[in-house]
């Protein structure tokens, strides 16, 4: 018995890398996946239709069941094609999980329009494109899974406003797509992931990396935290039915640690009973907001000594973690746990 017996999966973006472990998994656990890849450079230039097929062709070997599917997921029309895909050979699409997509760092004031909508085009239209077909079917089946994939560089990773903003979308996407779908039993999530692939080989520390031990990050990822199939069990449990009342939020998987996000939340709030002028303003905000103003939680940024906010706070004390069980630990952000409970 599998927990995703009987279901029918679009991975996209599943040909390699994070999508590929989560096609994997979910085949092995007894959904039926069309697996989507154009197969293109991390820059997503270029294609290589065989992949997606290849991914298909080893899951089918191992006892599971899949098809390819080797169109772009920046294509509206084609996206349809994937999701009818499923359709066709499964005879229904339970679960869309978006993976795909592509890199073209720069920074902001050497940016060509290309490298953002190109960048636009497969993360944020490509996840619009899955998820417009697959909704109108979920909707009348009365029941669906969507798990879309942002990453922490939304935060703020210089070099990467296209990637930053797609990623951002994605996640007021994901929330939308939750609140208009959970009447119909839809429910929509979203991985901010890390994982050693070709994705991580492309950073200064990736070729670091290469030079000291003679390989690529991504080669020596099998077995260790980094390793892509760490990403998908998470992945896979938003698919399943006993995740049927998660629905709208954020995880950060890495390695194994899965993270879950508060949402945004006012921090602070001054308020003028008549209205402010500017110069009562900037006194005011000079006393209560600026002097606490701190930068947005940035992606580790190379020779930068400040680091990651939540990684810092989760490594400050460890008696703020709870042992559940063996090997099993559990950190709470009381403030925000506290404040919902
Ligand atoms: N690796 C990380 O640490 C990390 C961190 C944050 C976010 N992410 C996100 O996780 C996802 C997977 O990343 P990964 O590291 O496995 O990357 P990857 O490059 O290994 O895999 C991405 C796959 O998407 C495919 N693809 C690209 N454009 C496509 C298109 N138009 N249509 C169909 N397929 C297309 C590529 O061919 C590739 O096989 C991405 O959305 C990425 O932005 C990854």
């Amino acid at each position: 018995m599998g927990n995703l017996d009987g279901k029918s999966a679009l991975v996209t973006g599943a040909g390699r890398g994070i999508g590929k472990e989560i096609a994997r998994l979910m085949a092995s656990e007894g959904a039926s996946v069309v697996v989507n890849d154009l197969g293109t450079g991390l820059d997503g230039q270029g294609e290589d239709r065989s992949l997606a097929q290849q991914v298909a062709e080893e899951i089918n070997g191992s006892g599971g069941t899949a098809v390819g599917n080797a169109d772009s997921v920046a294509d509206f029309e084609a996206a349809g094609r994937m999701v009818q895909t499923a359709v066709e050979q499964f005879g229904k699409i339970d679960i869309v999980v978006n993976v795909a997509g592509i890199l073209r760092d720069r920074m902001i004031f050497n940016m060509t329009e290309e490298e953002f909508d190109a960048v636009a085009a497969v993360h944020l239209d490509g996840t619009f494109n899955t998820v417009r077909h697959a909704s109108a079917l979920m909707r009348e089946q009365k029941s669906g899974r969507i798990i879309n994939f942002s990453s922490t560089s939304a935060w703020g990773s210089p070099g990467q406003a296209n990637y930053a903003a797609a990623k951002y979308g994605i996640l007021g996407f994901t929330a939308t797509l939750a609140n208009s779908l959970d009447r119909y039993n839809v429910t929509a999530n979203a991985i901010l992931p890390y994982a050693t692939t070709r994705m991580i080989d492309s950073t200064p520390r990736g070729q670091e990396f290469r030079e000291q031990h003679g390989m690529l990050p991504s080669e020596a990822a099998a077995g260790t935290e980094g390793d892509p199939a760490n990403v998908a069990p998470m992945v896979a449990y938003l698919a399943t039915d006993a995740a049927q009342r998660v629905n709208g939020h954020f995880f950060g998987v890495r390695g194994h640690t899965i993270s879950l996000y508060s949402h945004w939340e006012i921090a602070k709030v001054i308020r003028a009973e008549t209205g402010w002028d500017l110069k009562t303003l900037s006194e005011v905000f000079k006393e209560t907001m600026d002097d606490q103003l701190v930068p947005p939680d940035a992606v580790h940024v190379e020779g930068q000594e400040r680091p990651l906010r939540e990684t810092a706070l989760q490594q400050s004390d460890p008696a703020t973690w709870k042992t559940l069980a063996q090997g099993i630990e559990l950190w709470e952000r009381d403030a925000y746990f506290g404040a919902k409970r």
